[in-house]
């Protein structure tokens, strides 16, 4: 029998795909074949002797030892991809949110008191402070052209919006899925200098971190939303503060709270639900658990 450990909550269709007469799992396990996490942070983790396959059932793999995994000859397998819509719709609506000020002014109205009429007057008054503005004819910058960057891109387009992307290593592969309408930047630099929306589709890696740094986001343009549903430590928090408070920033929405910019009055936090819905659950796990059983049976 073959043990499979879940760190973190694994969809049924995904685990659904281990034959019970050769598997079992559990959430716990002294000396399992294989894990399957979702964002449980293995790194500092004793990894167990009979570890033969780490599964990611999602796309970035940062929580994971993998230079430490590799150097013991244990793959670690992911789902590029297969959160991809669950996390482009997020990202749309982050749009929405930061340029309507959508959570403010819900805030601002579930604070009004008083009978309907005083809500009315309150309401009325109110309302000038979230005036937003719309998003057909603006510029989103997409920084990193991967599965999600790409779905991004071409619902930003349908939307009526102009697109410009960046990506070093963009494949010929990947290019084709891109609308010829959008733009290719020459930098991330070109990209911020001509973008009213920037959205972050990069993992985190060495060459990622601290990507948007105080010297790229002086380089904005005026009330430019930034979205995040990347990773924290591709954004200098401080610098984002200085840019939101400078005006640069008109909202920063981000899929994670950091300590620094929860409460502030331009920042949206969400608790890291970009790949959040059925669907993507699902399509990570089958993915993923096809994946390691498919190693731990046949070596490939
Ligand atoms: C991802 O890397 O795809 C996400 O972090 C997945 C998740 O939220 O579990």
């Amino acid at each position: 029998m073959y043990k499979i450990l879940t760190l973190n909550n694994i969809a049924l269709a995904g685990l659904e795909r281990l034959p019970r007469d050769r598997y079992e799992v559990a959430s716990e396990f002294q000396h399992p074949d294989a894990i399957l996490v979702r964002s449980h942070a293995m790194h500092g983790m004793a990894l167990p002797d009979t570890l033969k396959a780490v599964g990611r059932a999602g796309a970035g793999v940062n929580n994971i030892p993998v230079a430490e995994l590799s150097q013991r000859g244990i793959p670690v397998f992911n789902a590029p991809g297969a959160n991809a819509n669950a996390v482009k719709e997020l990202v749309i609506a982050g749009m929405l949110l930061g340029a309507r000020n959508i959570v403010q002014s819900w805030d601002f109205a579930r604070g009004l008191e008083g009978d309907d009429e005083t809500l009315h007057r309150q309401t009325e008054a109110g309302k000038k402070n979230f005036a937003g503005f719309e998003l057909p004819g603006r510029t989103l910058g997409v920084v990193g052209l991967g599965a999600i960057g790409v779905k991004v891109a071409n619902a930003a387009l349908a939307l009526g919006m102009n697109v410009v992307g960046f990506d070093p290593d963009i494949t010929v592969q990947r290019a084709w899925q891109l609308s010829s309408q959008v733009q290719q930047a020459t930098s991330v630099d070109d990209l911020f200098a001509r973008s009213d929306f920037i959205t972050l589709h990069v993992p985190l890696v060495e060459g990622t971190r601290g990507l948007i740094s105080a010297q790229r986001l002086r380089r904005m343009r005026e009330e430019v939303v930034i979205l995040n549903f990347s990773r924290q430590g591709i954004v200098d928090d401080e610098a984002m503060v200085e840019a939101l408070d400078s005006g640069r920033a008109y909202a920063y929405i981000c899929d994670f709270p950091t300590n620094l910019l929860k409460n502030h009055p331009r920042v949206v936090t969400l608790p890291h639900l970009g790949a959040s819905t059925r669907e993507a659950e699902e399509n990570c796990a089958v993915m993923v658990v096809d994946q390691v059983r498919d190693y731990l049976e046949n070596g490939n």
